[in-house]
């Protein structure tokens, strides 16, 4: 800015002089607002001092079904929001959820989230959020609405595939490498969804009950992390309810909590739709609305975007003195900060779509995510030269790129696992057989994929089509799951079943009896029943992989990439044994009275804080544990050891443990550290996850991991007394390969 400035002042000096005028001073006084040499305050307060109520009350609701207005009076630019958190989404139109038909916005779809967190690998974490981030900027938008951290209650939940697992640590630790990488574009995170959002089915109706130790525990954390340590620009305000509010007007969470406790500079956008009165959300609730209606140009005035409940009636309400401007200034102080973070800033990058880095990226996220859970008879890696490999199964040419709600994508490319294991085996014969018949659609909002995935062929015979080629090939790999049609791992439903759907389990029983050398791949974003797991030698947990899917997994089946992945969730042998087994904690039960004009169901979280591992250590019936990953070599840990036998409240405690490679091929694990209370005044879990490291090692090497824990690790919160505790007595810490695979115990006091 000076330099342009001095160079300005240098051409009015010889304009002068050549007309023969003595040279005038240069003209430097540039609004502040404007001045990116002033502090973003200084230029919020400036901008805001120079807007009209009107331009307020514009500002504080949308425009279209993805932007919201600046000031153009201003020269300050719209908001321009994209789905997320997969890959940016397809241009839609002006005032619709149908695509707009542009050609220039296809994407790169990176890994499902459900993924990247079972990397379990933060650096892997910045990468992702670096080149959504960058794909976000090229497509000039300003916010991008992810990552989501919900918890992962149960395995029905439709949109798990979208969130981090069930471990707030995890999440927590996760997220914050995302939110620094996109938001080093100059794009803002946008968070979601804000909070207690744990199912899909009545997500507009759901008033969650929750005791305070199990929302500040479980459920608030990894937002907390967003926050406090990822600097999150934008939260999202969930749809369902909490506390009798809508949490798009909640004042415990979204003021008490988010602005008040964890001091939240940023902006709070509603869930599209998700915003249902004037007064609460003025007073209380979400700085930005969107997506109340979405016909405002075809319905008129009834429907328009000026009838939002943050527009006209805002502006009556404070014109009647029902509501003061204070709020109204609060959020568009808000607002600009967003703005000038994001879209003002003149120093942030271009960004970039479709790279070869971006690819990249996406193949190495994606095979660092797949999680080897079982191989008996090391069936895997496959031979480097088999002559004949069977694919069976609807997933290994299914597009999943498009479908499951909101985060469905317009990929300018996405490879099959059929195509990628071709690909990786040129000299092979790679034959396909369909197996099952699952979902032959292929649109979301006018997004194809352009397959043709009908089948005339039953059941019967597609079985016995598959174990007659089965009988012919060196290995069978069948690749199934679930997928982004409605009731699978889907937006705005959730699952109905536990068990793998269109008859899958028939076809693996029928696979495994007829070869050895069989693997499972399962496809999804949740836990599946696996009836048929003693039965298969080998089994692969894939995700929603997006564009690099197909090369990603071959690199693991054919050990170009030693497996790494680890889960984010526990795997329960049968439904039965999961923590959400009453009508009362899901789907809820209905009340007679209406809350925002609405009916109200109440889904109570009766398991409190034994979520996930949390619950299964009680409980048992796990078949594969959270944080469970095989590698194709083997990893020896050492006894664990402390710096010091006891630590202060002030204080900190390391704990170290020595890991070797102990087989033929390079690797790495993922090595945990939980924590268990000994002694404890109130139930305390068994353990909690407290720490973790993703160590490489060459075969023979060895390395020491270490975790330096603070007070923070063994707090409960203190519901009472509205703290985290943190009691003195004996506490352990256990390394650990998985929740289930303790490798060694080390007490300490806390004095
Ligand atoms: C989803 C959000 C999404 C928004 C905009 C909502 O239905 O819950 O996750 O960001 O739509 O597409």
């Amino acid at each position: 800015m000076k330099y342009k400035s001095l160079l300005f002042g240098v051409t009015l000096a010889v304009l002068a002089t050549a007309c023969g005028k003595s040279p005038q001073t240069p003209k430097t006084d540039i609004p502040v607002y404007l001045d990116d040499n002033q502090p973003i305050e200084a230029r919020v307060e400036d901008a805001f001092q120079r807007m009209t109520l009107d331009e307020k009350i514009a500002m504080v609701h949308a425009q279209s079904k993805f932007s919201s207005p600046g000031v153009p009076r201003l020269g300050i630019p719209e908001v321009w929001c994209t789905d997320g958190p997969h890959g940016i989404r397809t241009e839609v139109l002006w005032d619709e959820w149908e695509q707009a038909g542009w050609t220039n916005d296809s994407i790169t779809a990176f890994p499902a989230l459900s993924g990247l967190a079972s990397t379990w690998d933060r650096d892997l974490s910045r990468l992702y959020g670096k080149s959504i981030g960058e794909e976000a900027r090229y497509r000039n938008k300003s916010v991008l609405l992810g990552p989501g951290v919900n918890i992962y209650r149960f395995p029905l939940n439709g949109r798990n595939f979208e969130y981090m697992g069930e471990d707030p640590y995890l999440a927590g630790e996760m997220v914050v490498p995302y939110i620094e990488g996109v938001q080093a574009n100059g794009v803002a995170v946008c968070v979601k969804h804000y909070a207690l959002n744990n199912s899909e089915i009545n997500r507009h109706i759901a008033n969650t009950i929750v005791d305070d130790r199990t929302l500040y525990e479980i459920y608030l954390p990894a937002f907390k992390a967003a926050v406090q340590k990822g600097h999150a620009w934008s939260v999202m305000a969930a749809y369902n309810l909490y506390n009798n509010e809508h949490l798009c007007s909640n004042e415990v969470l979204l003021d008490k909590i988010l602005r008040g406790e964890w001091g939240f500079d940023g902006v709070v956008i509603s869930d599209w739709g998700g915003v249902h009165n004037t007064l609460q959300t003025a007073r209380h609730g979400v700085d930005l609305e969107y997506g109340s209606w979405t016909d405002g140009l075809t319905m008129g005035k009834t429907n328009a975007y000026d009838n939002y409940y943050l527009a006209e009636p805002y502006k009556a309400a404070i014109g009647k003195g029902e509501i003061g401007t204070a709020e109204l200034d609060a959020r568009v102080k808000r607002i600009l900060r967003m703005i000038f973070r994001t879209t003002m800033d003149r120093n942030r990058p271009f960004g970039s779509q479709t790279s070869p880095e971006h690819y990249a990226a996406a193949r190495k996220i994606g095979a660092e995510s797949i999680v080897l859970l079982k191989n008996d008879g090391d069936v895997l890696p496959l031979a480097a030269h088999p002559k004949r490999i069977l694919v069976v199964g609807e997933n290994a040419v299914k597009m999943m790129t498009v479908g499951g709600g909101s985060s469905s994508l317009k990929a300018k490319l996405e490879v099959s696992p059929l195509d990628g294991i071709k690909a990786r085996y040129p000299d092979a014969e790679v034959v396909w057989e369909r197996g099952y018949v699952g979902d032959v659609g292929g649109d979301y909002n006018g997004v194809s994929t352009g397959q043709d995935l009908r089948e005339s062929r039953n059941p019967a015979t597609l079985i016995a089509d598959a174990v007659k080629a089965a009988r012919e090939a060196d290995y069978v790999i069948f690749i199934g799951g679930l997928n982004k049609a409605p009731q699978q791992d889907s937006e705005g439903e959730d699952r109905i079943q536990y068990g793998l759907p269109y008859g899958q389990d028939a076809v693996i029983e029928a696979l495994a009896a007829a070869t050895d050398k069989f693997v499972v791949v399962n496809i999804s974003g949740n836990a599946v029943a696996m009836p048929w797991a003693d039965k298969v030698p080998a089994i692969v947990q894939d995700w929603y992989l997006g564009t690099q899917a197909g090369n990603s997994l071959a690199d693991v089946l054919s050990g170009d990439v030693n497996p790494s992945g680890h889960l984010p969730f526990t795997i329960p042998v049968s439904y039965d044994k999961n923590p959400v087994q009453t009508e009362r904690q899901y789907p809820g039960t209905p009340r007679r009275s209406l809350i925002d004009g609405m009916p109200v169901l109440d889904m109570e979280y009766t398991e409190g804080i034994y979520v996930g591992y949390r619950w299964y250590d009680l409980h048992g019936g796990v078949l594969y544990p959270f944080g469970h990953g095989l590698s194709y070599t083997s990893f020896a840990f050492g006894e664990p050891r402390l710096d010091k036998q006891s630590m202060t409240e002030n204080g900190s405690l390391t704990v170290t443990v020595p890991v070797t490679n102990t087989g033929a091929k390079t690797g790495a694990t993922v090595v945990q550290l939980y924590i268990t209370d000994v002694e404890a005044s109130v139930d305390r879990p068994a353990k909690e996850l407290k720490g973790f490291a993703k160590v490489m090692l060459e075969p023979g090497q060895k390395a020491d991991v270490s975790f330096t824990i603070d007070k923070d690790a063994l707090s409960f919160f203190d519901a009472a007394k509205h703290e985290w505790t943190a009691e003195k007595g004996s506490f352990q810490a256990l390394v650990a390969a998985s929740a289930q695979d303790i490798r060694g115990a080390v007490e300490f006091e806390l004095r």
